[in-house]
């Protein structure tokens, strides 16, 4: 009935998520509130680690991209999972190492990591560092060396592969501010000048695409390029390089009209080119990370609302408000981005009006979808916006001084807090 498979209706005609009643739970924590179902991300987990068990060997490590949903509880659950973790800032490091994460396992990537975090993750024993650009490369062997210790990093290179759009773009991709591009020689200027350094090892390269791509074949292309450059880095150097880490993206259900690919085929044919390639190269077949963000979380999270107001501009648009907004989802307002809505408190109903969803926010792009099916809302009433888990809390905001929702996650359909709701002393607290 819906796209996401931790929800359903049941016989009050309310939405369910994870077989919790939504209304309730509405009722319960408030609103604006995320809640998410934690099967549903176990699952995700699992086809990941499972799939490159089956495609793989075993030989590689999948690693949720914590920028999809940063806090304590998550980095536990994927730590039980036996995943990885990619981290991109200081916070991101704080929060996982807050929560026992094996430091060994994680990935700390971005394109102007400072000192400070740079120094804090060789102080963490973080297991990789992923080096954007030379002045990176240059102050990480710097403050390794000052901390008498070696460093294994990885490298980000721009395979020159765009799949942003549905018709990937094979060429140019050299205006973008992550990593040494290919074509102009300066990623292989990049691995030559590592071995200048003594306070750093090379050991891998990565390369990340885009995000919520549907398509194989951009992530096939991407890994026949990479492991031609591990050849030619082999051919001019005799240096080999031993693991690939091929990024995230992979595309999940904001509609119906979204058809994710299946892990294990995305997994089999990145396979089969990696081990073919490494045959040609005459190299061993390179250990293998990646780094699903979106999949492992997003369809596990809807978020609820409550109905406040609504204002019917005849002939022009119904605007339905929420007590949420861009602070908690600013992802229609930024991207234009799809989300399926549902009015929770009747969800048997089928839809019979379109309406425009808008946010509280003193903004007029302050809306969470435009001309959204619904069955009709009225004041009160609790909406739902499916497909919220990833890079919705992680981008929220206290933009008016709106307190940041609270995440509910539920289990054996029970709920429980794994992050609170923001009150106004925090707002408060860090001002003078
Ligand atoms: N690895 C790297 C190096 C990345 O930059 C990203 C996402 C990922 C992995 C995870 O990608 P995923 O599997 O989640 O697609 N804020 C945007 C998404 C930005 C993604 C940035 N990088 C959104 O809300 O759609």
């Amino acid at each position: 009935m819906f796209v996401n498979d931790c929800l359903n209706v049941n016989e009050n005609g309310h939405l369910t998520i994870g077989g919790c009643d939504t209304v309730e739970l509405a009722n319960e924590y408030g609103t604006p509130v995320y809640v998410m179902d934690e099967d549903t991300i176990r699952t995700a987990c699992s086809s990941y680690v499972q799939s490159i068990a089956k495609y793989y060997n075993g030989n590689g490590l999948a690693m949720f991209a914590s920028k999809a949903l940063c806090c304590k509880e998550l980095c536990r659950i994927v730590n039980d999972e036996k995943m990885g973790l990619d981290v991109v800032s200081g916070g991101e490091i704080y929060t996982a190492m807050k929560a026992d994460f094996p430091p060994e396992k994680i990935h700390f990537h971005g394109n102007n990591k400072t000192a400070e975090e740079i120094n804090m993750a060789l102080d963490y024993n973080i297991g990789k560092i992923v080096v954007d650009n030379l002045y990176e490369l240059e102050l990480l062997n710097q403050l390794a060396k000052a901390k008498n210790k070696v460093v294994k990093i990885s490298m980000r290179i721009k395979p020159g592969v765009d799949a942003h759009t549905h018709d990937f773009i094979r060429t140019g991709q050299i205006d973008s501010k992550f990593g040494f591009a290919l074509e102009t020689g300066e990623a292989m200027e990049a691995v030559k000048k590592t071995f200048q350094y003594n306070n750093v090892e090379l050991t891998e390269l990565h390369c990340h695409i885009g995000s919520q791509i549907f398509d194989i074949d951009p992530f096939v292309t991407a890994a026949d390029i990479m492991m031609d450059f591990i050849g030619s880095i082999k051919a001019q150097t005799g240096h080999l390089i031993t693991e690939l880490n091929l990024g995230g993206g992979f595309g999940i259900r904001y509609s119906a009209a979204d058809k994710p690919t299946a892990y294990d085929d995305y997994m089999n044919a990145v396979s089969k080119a990696v081990i073919a390639k490494s045959a040609q190269y005459n190299i061993p077949v390179p250990f293998i990370f990646i780094e699903p963000g979106r999949s492992i979380v997003g369809e596990a999270g809807i978020t609820l609302y409550k109905v406040g107001g609504v204002k019917d501009i005849p002939n022009i648009r119904t605007y339905v408000s929420i007590d949420g907004g861009m602070c908690d989802n600013i992802r229609y307002a930024l991207y234009k981005s799809t989300y399926t809505i549902v009015n929770a408190s009747h969800a048997d109903k089928a839809p019979d009006t379109k309406v425009t969803i808008a946010g509280k926010c003193c903004e007029s792009g302050d809306l969470i979808q435009e001309n959204a099916p619904i069955a009709t809302p009225r004041v009160n009433d609790i909406i739902a916006v499916l497909s919220t888990g990833a890079y919705n809390y992680s981008m929220s905001s206290n933009y008016n001084r709106i307190t940041k929702a609270p995440i509910i996650m539920i289990k054996d359909k029970t709920p429980r807090v794994i992050v609170k709701r923001q009150s106004y002393d925090d707002l408060i607290q860090n001002d003078i």
